[in-house]
C-alpha cells in the first residue's frame, strides 16, 4: 500500500476474510493512520483487499474508506462509475441500504443483489459489469470463497502478479515487485478470477481470454530521502545527474535521428499534436515553442481534458505526442487513443516504461528521471523539457530548417546543462530561503514570463500554489496589461523570469509597468539581465547567462526551490500537498 499512495493519501483501508467472515480497518487520512489502526487491532487472513483512496464522490471520511461492505461482497475501486446516481436510485428503490456518499458502492450493492437473486459469484460478476458505465479498476471478495479475488478493468491500470503458490494484483507493478516481477496486464473490458494458483482471465463478453505475460523491470527498491528532509528537495538536487543521464541517451537521436524511431519521421508530418495534464502540460508547451521555431513545424496543444473533447480535426499524416511522468493520467490517454483512431502516429514521453501510455505508442521516449515520489513534479519536468529539446532539435535536422552548424552548437548547449544546474544549485539556496520566508508571508502571488518563460511562469505559479497553497497565477508578461494589472498593489509580489534573451527588453517594460503601479517584483535573471535591468527590486535572483534553449531547464531551478521554501516556511505537507495525487486515473 506505501507504494501506491502516490495515487491518493486522503483516506486508506483493507479487508481479509478471516474465519470465514470479511473483516476490514479502515482510516482517514495518510496510510500511517491505518498502520496504526491495524497494530492496535490486527487483521489476519490469507486472502485480502487493499485501498489508498483519493476521493472523488464523498468527503475523505473513514465511512466513505474502502473496502466497501455489503452483505458479504467487499469492493475496492479506482475510478469513477458515472451511472452511479441512477443506480443507486434503482436499488434504494428495491431496498438497498446506502452506507457511504460514495459511487463505487453501488458496485457492492449490484453484486449482493444478483449473488441474492442465485447467480454464481463469476455471474454476478459479468452482470453487474453490463450495469455499471464509467472508469473501474476493481477488486472484490466475496465471504463465502475465500480462495479467490475478483478483478475487473475499464480505464485505470491493473496488473496481476505470478507467484509461487501465491497471486497477487495490483494497479502498478511498482506495488508488486517486492513479491514478483511475473505481471500480467488487463486490458480494458477484462475481468479476472484469481486464486492461489493462477488467474483467469474473461473479456467483456465472459469469454476465456489469455493475455501475455512481462517480465516487469520495477525494482523492489524503494526510494529514500537520503540527507533531505523531502522528497521534492531531494529529486530538485538530483537533476543534474538525471539531465546528464537523459541527455545521454538523447544526444545520439540528434545525431541519427532515424535509428530509435524509425516509425516517426519528423520530415514527413505537416503538423505536431501535443496533449499533457499539469506539469507535463507545461513542458509540452515550452516544447510547442522550440519545435515551431527550430523545426518549423506548427504545433497544435492542449490540456488533456480539453483535447481529448475538442473534436480537433487533426490530419492522420501528423504525429501526436503525449507527455505523463506516471504514463497513467486518464485524460491523456483518452486524447492518445482520439489521436490513433483518427491514425496519427503516436509517440509517448512517460518516465513509468510500462505505463498504459507508454504501452499504447508506437514510439516511447523514456523520460528517464528514475523514481519520482514528490507529488509536485521537479526532475520529471526538466528531464521532459531536455527530451523535448532533444525532440525539437533531432525535427529540425531531419526538416532542413537549421544548419549542420547550429545543430552542433545547439548540442553543445544541451551538453552543458548538468554542469550549470549543479553550479546553480550549490550557490542560490540561502538567498532563495531568504526571500521564500519574505513571501511565505504573502497570500498571492503573480508569475510572468515571454517565449518559453512564459510556461514557465505557469509552472512557478502551479509550484507555488500547490505545496505552499499561496495563491499564483501565471502570465504571459505582455498580457498583464490586459486584466491582472489590477490585481497590483504593495500585497502582490510579482516574480518575473527574465533571461536575457530576445524578449528581454519587452519583459523589463512589463516590469516597469508594475513598479509604477505600487508592485513588488522578485527579478530572476541572469548576470547580463542583471546588468541591463536598473530597476530598484524587492529582490533579483542572478543566474549563469546560458543559451536560449536551456534556459528553461536551468531557470526552472530556483523557481522550484523558491515553491519549496515558502512551502516549507508555511509549514505545508511539502511532498503530499491536500487534496492531490501524483498519478490521477480519472477525469
Ligand atoms: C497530477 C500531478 C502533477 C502532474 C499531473 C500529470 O496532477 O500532481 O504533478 O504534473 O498529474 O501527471 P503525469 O503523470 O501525466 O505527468
Amino acid at each position: 500500500m506505501k507504494r501506491l499512495e502516490y495515487r491518493g493519501y486522503d483516506s486508506a483501508g483493507v479487508a481479509t476474510i478471516t474465519g470465514g467472515a470479511l473483516q476490514r480497518r479502515r482510516a482517514e487520512g495518510k496510510l500511517v493512520n491505518l498502520e496504526t489502526r491495524l497494530k492496535a487491532e490486527p487483521l489476519n487472513g490469507s486472502i485480502g483487499i487493499a485501498h489508498t483512496r483519493w476521493a472523488t464522490h464523498g468527503a475523505p471520511t473513514e465511512g466513505n474508506a474502502h473496502p466497501h461492505f455489503t452483505d458479504g461482497v467487499a469492493v475496492v475501486h479506482n475510478g469513477i462509475i458515472e451511472n452511479f446516481a441512477e443506480l443507486k436510485e434503482e436499488l434504494a428503490a428495491a431496498g438497498a441500504e446506502f452506507q457511504t456518499d460514495t459511487d463505487t458502492e453501488v458496485i457492492a450493492h449490484l453484486l449482493a443483489r444478483h449473488r441474492q437473486e442465485g447467480m454464481g459469484r463469476g455471474e454476478a460478476m459479468h452482470a453487474m459489469l453490463k450495469r455499471v458505465k464509467g472508469a473501474y479498476a476493481l477488486a472484490i471478495l466475496f465471504e463465502d470463497d475465500p480462495s479467490s479475488i475478483m478483478a475487473a478493468r475499464n480505464g485505470p491500470p491493473l496488473a496481476i502478479g505470478h507467484g509461487d503458490g501465491e497471486m497477487f494484483l495490483a494497479s502498478d507493478a511498482i506495488a508488486l515487485a517486492p513479491f514478483t516481477n511475473e505481471v500480467t496486464y488487463l486490458i480494458d473490458g477484462d475481468w479476472a478470477v484469481i486464486g492461489k494458483g493462477g488467474a483467469d482471465i474473461f473479456d467483456f463478453d465472459g469469454y476465456p481470454v489469455e493475455r501475455p505475460r512481462h517480465t516487469s523491470m520495477a525494482t523492489a527498491y524503494l526510494a529514500n530521502k537520503g540527507k533531505h528532509r523531502h522528497f521534492m528537495e531531494k529529486e530538485i538536487y538530483e537533476q543534474p545527474e538525471a539531465i546528464a543521464y537523459v541527455l545521454a541517451n538523447y544526444i545520439s537521436l540528434i545525431e541519427n535521428p532515424a535509428d530509435p524511431i524509425p516509425s516517426f519521421d519528423f520530415a514527413s508530418i505537416p503538423s505536431l499534436a501535443i496533449s499533457a495534464c499539469g506539469t507535463a502540460y507545461l513542458a509540452g508547451l515550452i516544447g510547442k515553442y522550440w519545435f515551431e521555431h527550430y523545426a518549423r513545424l506548427p504545433v497544435e496543444i492542449d490540456v488533456a481534458s480539453e483535447f481529448r473533447y475538442r473534436e480537433i480535426p487533426l490530419s492522420p499524416q501528423s504525429a501526436a505526442l503525449f507527455i505523463s511522468q506516471s504514463g497513467e493520467t486518464a485524460d491523456t490517454l483518452a486524447s492518445l487513443r482520439y489521436c490513433k483512431k483518427l491514425g496519427l502516429k503516436i509517440g509517448a514521453i512517460v518516465n513509468a516504461a510500462e505505463s498504459s501510455i507508454a504501452r499504447e505508442a508506437d514510439a516511447v521516449f523514456p523520460i528517464l528521471a528514475g523514481p519520482e515520489i514528490g507529488v509536485a513534479s521537479t526532475k520529471a519536468f526538466t528531464c521532459q523539457l531536455a527530451v523535448l529539446a532533444a525532440l525539437a532539435i533531432s525535427a529540425a535536422r531531419t526538416r532542413g530548417t537549421v544548419t549542420e552548424n547550429e545543430v552542433q552548437a545547439l548540442v553543445r548547449s544541451l551538453a552543458e546543462m548538468p554542469r550549470i544546474m549543479g553550479q546553480v544549485l550549490n550557490s542560490i539556496q540561502p538567498q532563495i530561503e531568504l526571500l521564500a520566508r519574505e513571501l511565505s508571508k504573502y497570500r498571492d502571488a503573480l508569475y510572468l514570463g515571454r517565449g518559453t518563460s512564459f510556461p514557465l511562469a505557469m509552472e512557478g505559479a502551479l509550484k507555488l500554489k500547490e505545496i505552499s497553497y499561496i495563491h499564483a497565477e501565471g502570465y504571459a508578461a505582455g498580457e498583464l496589461k490586459h486584466g491582472p494589472i489590477a490585481l497590483i498593489d504593495k500585497d502582490m509580489p510579482v516574480i518575473v523570469i527574465a533571461p536575457f534573451d530576445r524578449f528581454f527588453n519587452k519583459t523589463v517594460s512589463n516590469m516597469e509597468e508594475v513598479a509604477a503601479r505600487g508592485g513588488r517584483v522578485i527579478l530572476v535573471t541572469d548576470e547580463k539581465g542583471a546588468t541591463a535591468s536598473k530597476l530598484d527590486t524587492m529582490h533579483t535572483i542572478v543566474l549563469p547567462a546560458v543559451d536560449e534553449i536551456i534556459a528553461p531547464m536551468i531557470f526552472s531551478l530556483p523557481i522550484q526551490l523558491l515553491a519549496y521554501h515558502t512551502a516549507v516556511f508555511m509549514g505545508t505537507d511539502v511532498d503530499q500537498p491536500r487534496n492531490l495525487a501524483k498519478s490521477v486515473t480519472v477525469e
